[in-house]
């Protein structure tokens, strides 16, 4: 018997066990009249950046003051693109990242319901996945298209201001059955799958349910058409703004999906088959999840492989089996090498995630799972050098210049920095790139890579807070911290070119030197010792 499908049996008992815990957890939520009030606040924010993020017509419950009805008829070819999200402190729209964050907010919401209701948040967890899975199904309005960015780069990266002056034209790019993306329609199916299930077992609304299952079944069938590729082949626009260059996890991340909103057996057997054929399982180094690759979720939800990945992603140093490019850095951040350096937040939830989802399947190594994960979210919300929770508007030592255009109150893309010199609305919730390396964090708007937000950084953390909350844990670090963030000044770093000129330079005076020395020596022997020789 093939080795996976045993494995996707357990799928379907984690599925089993998910609906049962639920009943666990509804239970526990009844009997618990108390909540952390600090958690309660981290999901409430966090359900809040994700209000600050939405385009289109605000309903009238808005609770983002300075956010308004944008782009509000936004059409291609008389087609309807408006709502949905914008990606982060831009005013793009993108389908591939919206559905990853899709994916992994409707998982954690399934598996920590009892944290959200705990919270009050359930209703917020609710609306916050129907405004983005409303806006997939606007962008697959047929079979053989699915639409993957709204916005140029080049027009709206040069754009930094208020939603009420976004820049046109905003073309839109859709793949399709002859110019195909296979990654990004599998990824989509993912989060219409998941999102189905969710609203299935949690939202009490089947109708929406099987609408969301019908358009996940749809847009599979586009991931499955030939020939597969990575969709910036067929929308180069999209080119290193959110390129992937594999599809493979995301085609068994979309079938698992599928298998468990729909208990369809074709959809476990597709993911078999796509497991086997793509070798997800042989993997000699493991990749850190993120929107680009799934492998790690994947790994998770067919159980056998989670083990290997997770020990190897949390403990880098003991496994011979598999290599990791992750390590920790002094302050005990889980940062990898070539995914940490553009958003350390990013991979230390992604891992603490799937850790947390992992453990209780997996009692003997369950201890581990969950100290490695509660100590990345301490390290995460303040237990760091920096003493700095890295979630806007919780804490005085919280980042204060999120690279967002619409919370800076500036127009000025050229003083993105200094104009104004702080954020002028605070971004509630948002999760920041965070610290390097080094757990120095510097809080500069200009500098992306600590300070931008995007849907996909707050999705993990949306599950990591209610699993805080659904298991009573102690406050965030945070909360004890009195003392200001430590002043840090960026060491100079010598740049390259510098170094060469200044040794180029360097040899050239030695040379010069050298030469007069010789021409010295050698000439003078010439004009001394010459005549002796010609008195020979
Ligand atoms: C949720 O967060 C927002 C933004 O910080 C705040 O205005 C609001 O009062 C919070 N609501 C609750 C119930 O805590
Ligand atoms: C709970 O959340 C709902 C929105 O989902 C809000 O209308 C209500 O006032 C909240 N109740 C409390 C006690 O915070
Ligand atoms: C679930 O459905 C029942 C009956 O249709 C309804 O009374 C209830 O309010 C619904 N609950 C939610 C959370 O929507």
């Amino acid at each position: 018997m093939n080795y996976l499908k045993k494995t996707l049996f357990l799928f379907a008992l984690l599925a089993m066990m998910s609906t049962m815990r639920l009943s666990i957890g509804l239970v526990e939520a009844q009997d618990s009249s108390t909540v952390n009030p600090h958690y309660a606040a981290l999901l409430n924010n966090s359900m809040w950046f994700y209000e600050a993020q939405r385009s289109g017509k605000l309903p009238s419950n808005n609770r983002v003051p300075w956010r308004h009805t944008s782009v509000e008829d936004e059409q291609d070819q008389n087609h309807d693109l408006s709502g949905g999200y914008y990606d982060a402190g831009d005013y793009m729209k993108f389908t591939l990242p919206l559905a990853h964050s899709l994916t992994l907010i409707s998982w954690g919401g399934m598996e920590w319901y009892d944290g959200y209701t705990r919270a009050n948040q359930s209703g917020y967890l609710q609306s916050t996945i129907r405004w983005g899975t409303d806006w997939l199904l606007k962008a697959h309005p047929d079979a053989n298209t699915l639409y993957v960015q709204v916005g140029s780069g080049k027009i709206d990266n040069n754009y930094w201001g208020p939603d009420t002056g976004i820049p046109t034209p905003r073309p839109s790019y859709a793949i399709t059955n002859t110019a195909t993306g296979t990654d990004v329609a599998a990824m989509t199916a993912a989060a219409l799958a998941s999102a189905s299930s969710f609203f299935r077992q949690m939202g009490n609304d089947t109708t929406y349910a099987t609408t969301l299952l019908n358009a996940a079944q749809s847009v599979f069938a586009l991931a499955e058409t030939q020939p597969f590729q990575t969709y910036t082949k067929a929308v180069p626009e999209a080119d290193n703004l959110y390129q992937t260059n594999k599809y493979s996890s995301q085609l068994v991340y979309g079938a698992l999906w599928l298998y468990k909103a729909s208990g369809n057996s074709d959809y476990r057997g597709k993911a078999s088959h796509y497991y086997d054929q793509f070798n997800l399982g042989e993997t000699r180094s493991v990749i850190p999840m993120d929107w680009a690759d799934c492998s790690g979720a994947v790994s998770i939800l067919v159980y056998h492989a989670a083990t290997r990945w997770l020990d190897t992603m949390i403990d880098p140093s003991s496994s011979s089996a598999s290599s990791s490019p992750c390590m920790f850095t002094k302050g005990g951040m889980l940062w990898c090498d070539g995914y940490s350096d553009s958003n350390s937040m990013v991979p230390l939830q992604d891992t603490a995630l799937l850790a947390l989802l992992y453990s209780r399947l997996h009692p003997p190594k369950s201890k581990q799972y969950t100290e490695f994960a509660t100590k990345q979210i301490e390290y995460m919300l303040g237990n760091n050098y920096m003493m700095t929770p890295y979630v806007c508007g919780v804490h005085m030592n919280s980042p204060h210049n999120p690279h967002h255009a619409g919370a800076s109150g500036g127009t000025d893309i050229g003083k993105i920095d200094t104009s104004p010199p702080e954020e002028l609305y605070i971004l509630y919730g948002a999760v920041v790139g965070g610290p390097n390396k080094e757990d120095l964090f510097y809080d500069e708007r200009s500098d992306w890579k600590q300070t931008e937000v995007a849907l996909d950084y707050n999705a993990p953390f949306q599950g990591l807070v209610a699993y805080q909350i659904s298991t009573n844990a102690a406050d965030p670090p945070y909360v004890t911290i009195t003392s200001p963030r430590p002043s840090v000044y960026r060491s100079f770093v010598f740049p390259g070119w510098l170094l060469a000129a200044i040794i180029v330079v360097v040899v050239f005076i030695l040379a010069g030197i050298g030469y007069c020395l010789w021409l010295k020596r050698h000439g003078l022997k010439q004009r001394w010792g010459g005549p002796k020789a010609y008195q020979v």
